[in-house]
């Protein structure tokens, strides 16, 4: 009797080596691959439609469909030209990390069902908190991005501060802060009044003097002000708002104070970030984005904590069928602390590079894009006609091109069309104060001087040929 499914040893090495030929070549050629490769691509998709398989087919046909037609029909986000959204990374060490723990398929979602692998990835969570600054007491989880980690952040808050009495909670957040954050009020049940937006300043922060006026306000007519949220990096701008006195108004309010840092919390790695984020730290929830700015593949978001038992008394629910739940501080079960109980084992894909390289090349990296980012707006500031939007306060930059007397929306949406048609980069837009603007974001780990280069000469070729 023979098990398709379950391959021997040879037919094993056979897969695994018929994939990698095909990586191999993948990662190597990326470099060279266009940026951006969608032209025709959703038309594509609707031929591949097809009815639930009823029989096998071969492998090679399969990985070749795979690599030859579907893969590079797309953005080529793991591409050093993607300068576009919050690039992410695609470390490769941890796709190997992926196999293992796929292969291995051990359950993490309970510590006693594997203490030693969930304590690998309890402590990339702890080393995260030290990152931000946290001390004793803190804690956190793994989750598949940044806008699960928003939802368990407000969600904790909600059921810390108001418990289940929470219609009259309000939160408070920039007019530029991602949408994510306003999604997981939503869905934490707030009706969508309750959420204030609160508008930028020149250089898209927060206005504290109006978010100051409308706590007033609000306390007067009755609301409960719950949760104040920063940005620690925007995704249109990467605009930081002023942490410090974010953290003092909510202190001041007993409100819960949230920082979004999924793009911008890990430039705690450098001193030059350390300088920017002053006053992360004190928030009671800090989400960051492993699949961002540590390079990790799509699917490895966190959310930490400064008081730990905040998110086992959001979350925790006995189960008879489960085994014990630990009461040690030290140990810890994530489904007590998270939304999900099975669980891909998402530390390994964190912590296999973290111990083979230590930190210091993800603080070189990081510091690379922060000094790619001045060079690239110092560059930009030479190219007649343009002008920069957003200087850039970590690692992205936002322009634009003037000329007198044309519509400067359409002009610019001209303009980004004509640089990711030279497919070297792919740069996004963003619509911040009612103009269209053009962004650079650098935070790929494969992103380097030369690719900034080639994104200024085609920016500059671009604004040329517009005359
Ligand atoms: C600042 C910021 N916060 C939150 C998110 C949401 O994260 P995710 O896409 O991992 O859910 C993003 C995504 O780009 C982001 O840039």
């Amino acid at each position: 009797m023979s098990w398709p499914l379950e391959p021997d040893a040879v037919q094993m090495r056979e897969l695994v080596d018929a994939a990698m030929r095909r990586i191999v070549a993948h990662i190597e050629s990326l470099p060279s691959q266009p940026a951006v490769n969608v032209e025709g691509a959703t038309d594509y998709a609707h031929t591949l439609i097809e009815p639930l398989p009823q029989h096998g087919e071969l492998l090679e046909k399969l990985l070749d469909s795979l690599f030859d037609d579907y893969i590079p029909r797309s953005f080529n986000a793991a591409g050093p030209g993607y300068l576009a959204y919050i690039p992410g990374g695609g470390l490769f060490h941890s796709a190997v990390a992926d196999l293992i723990a796929n292969a291995v398929n051990r359950y993490v979602g309970v510590c006693a069902a594997a203490p030693a692998l969930v304590q690998l990835e309890a402590n990339v969570v702890r080393w995260f908190c030290e990152i931000v600054g946290y001390g004793k007491g803190s804690g956190g989880v793994l989750t598949s991005g940044g806008s699960l980690a928003n939802l368990i952040a407000v969600v904790t808050a909600r059921r810390e501060l108001l418990g289940d009495d929470f219609q009259r909670g309000t939160l408070y957040v920039s007019e530029q802060i991602h949408r994510s954050l306003q999604k997981a009020a939503v869905l934490a049940g707030f009706p969508l009044q309750n959420i204030r937006e609160i508008p930028s300043d020149e250089s898209f922060r927060i206005r504290i003097d109006l978010l100051r006026e409308q706590l007033t306000k609000d306390r007067a007519d009755g609301w409960t002000p719950m949760l104040i949220a920063g940005s620690a990096g925007t995704t249109n701008t990467g605009a930081v708002d002023d942490l410090r006195a974010l953290a003092a108004i909510a202190r001041q309010e007993k409100a819960w104070f949230h920082v979004d840092g999924a793009y911008g919390a890990f430039f705690m790695l450098t001193d030059r970030g350390r300088e920017t984020l002053r006053g992360i730290e004190e928030a009671d929830s800090i989400i960051l984005d492993p699949h961002k700015t540590l390079f990790l593949p799509f699917g490895t978001g966190a959310v930490i904590v400064r008081d730990a038992r905040t998110l086992r008394r959001a979350h925790a629910m006995h189960a008879d069928y489960l085994p014990d739940m630990q009461e040690e501080d030290e140990l810890v079960d994530f489904c007590e602390i998270s939304p999900e109980l099975s669980r891909d084992f998402r530390g390994l894909r964190v912590w296999l590079p973290l111990k083979l390289f230590g930190i210091e090349p993800f603080r070189q990296q990081l510091d690379e894009k922060l000094d790619l980012a001045k060079f690239a707006a110092d560059e930009l500031r030479k190219i007649d006609g343009i002008e920069i939007v957003a200087e850039p306060q970590l690692s992205i930059i936002a322009f634009r091109l003037v000329r007198p007397g044309a519509d400067l929306n359409a002009l610019n949406r001209e303009l980004l069309g004509r640089i990711n048609d030279r497919q070297r980069v792919m740069l996004t837009p963003a619509i911040v104060g009612g103009r269209f603007v053009i962004r650079i974001a650098i935070v790929s780990f494969r992103t380097h001087r030369e690719r900034v280069e080639m994104a200024l000469e085609d920016i500059a070729a671009a604004v040329g040929e517009l005359g």
